[in-house]
């Protein structure tokens, strides 16, 4: 069985329907404290937390877990700033606790959800791999420390991991099975479609005086069911005997502008959208756009929603079934 640690959330709710798609079993550990039982699609479904060891034991010694995909973890960038005790203990601690429990039953494999936010700021883009890890915030700080433990998992007891470094994580499932659906929202596309849907009346742009055509900050969108894909071919190539630790760029190689999402919002919804200029976010690179060819050489990993439109389209159809009233 797959043990998949929060996987009730946005982005580990698509990977388990993946994984339903290969016919592995799969286990849902997740405290719903971000994530949705609905939303939970495994074939069982743990409600606990990482903080508790004992509880992870537990579920260790109950199930044949072959290997773990890794989610649950804090992952707003800003309150990462505000409440930073917060994200080093719910993320460090709650991934030594996995490991620890993983290392005690005997669990070698793990896929882990690791973020472009190691990267910082970078100085080139595209972004590769090799990139320099300088992350800028306390979320980026938190994901690289914990590749460093499973670098030293690796020395040390043998553990064999991928780090999947994701860039903007977007869209949803394309039969509206699950979506993003984060309290607070603070991400760019799900704010616009509540604009859209009338939710919120308009949507602020941070900042519009960044070095980039048209002033507003450069993002890669990725859709989720992407990002999904490549955890399923991460596992396989585990389970295949991929050892020591490795990571991978997960991003579509194109970056759109804030101001071209908000487009691309109004085409897709035929919706007036109205934009207040605001002040840019601490702690914003200006572009982010990922490289990657390491994934797509390595693992096979081949992108199959590349297009802004369609990806928007999907995060406007589970937002629509999910938001409105
Ligand atoms: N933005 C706005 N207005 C909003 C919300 C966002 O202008 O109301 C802008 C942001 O300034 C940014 C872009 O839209 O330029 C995208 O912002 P998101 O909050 O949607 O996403 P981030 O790029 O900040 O964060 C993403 C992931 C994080 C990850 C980070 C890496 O969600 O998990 O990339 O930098 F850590």
């Amino acid at each position: 069985m797959i043990l998949v640690t929060g996987g009730a959330g946005y982005i580990g709710s698509h990977v388990v329907l993946e994984l339903n798609k290969t016919g592995k079993e799969v286990i849902v550990l997740d405290n719903l404290s971000r994530g949705h039982k609905e939303l939970a699609f495994g074939d069982v479904f743990e409600e606990g937390d990482l903080q508790n060891f004992s509880f992870i034991d537990t579920v260790f010694k109950k199930y044949n877990i072959e290997a773990v995909v890794h989610f649950a973890a804090s992952s707003l960038v800003g309150e990462s700033m505000t409440s930073p005790e917060d994200y080093y203990y719910n993320n460090l601690f709650g991934s030594l606790n996995l490991l620890r429990a993983m290392r005690i039953n005997d669990v070698n494999r793990i896929v882990f959800s690791s973020t472009a936010a190691v990267y910082g700021e970078p100085e080139h883009v595209p972004v590769s791999e090799s990139a320099e890890l300088v992350p800028t915030n306390v979320y980026g700080e938190t994901k690289l420390f914990i590749e460093t433990m499973l670098e030293r998992y690796s020395n040390a007891y043998g553990l064999d991991s991928i780090a999947f470094r994701y860039f903007n994580a977007a869209g949803a499932d394309a039969d509206r099975r699950t979506g993003e659906d984060h309290i607070p929202e603070t991400h760019l596309i799900p704010i616009i479609l509540d604009v859209a849907l009338g939710k919120r009346e308009n949507i602020t742009v941070f900042g519009n005086d960044y070095t980039t055509p048209d002033g507003t900050c450069i993002r890669d969108y990725i859709h989720v069911t992407d990002l999904a894909s490549a955890h399923v071919l991460g596992l396989e190539k585990l389970l295949s005997g991929q050892r020591g630790k490795s990571s991978y760029n997960l991003g579509n190689g194109k970056g759109y502008s804030v101001l071209q999402i908000i487009e691309s919002v109004r085409e897709v919804t035929q919706r007036i959208i109205p934009v207040v200029e605001g002040k840019r976010r601490q702690g914003d690179p200006a572009v982010l756009v990922a490289s990657s060819a390491k994934a797509e050489s390595q693992l096979g990993w081949v992108q199959k929603h590349t297009d802004i439109k369609e990806i928007v389209s999907t995060a406007w159809n589970w937002h629509q079934r999910r938001f409105s009233k």
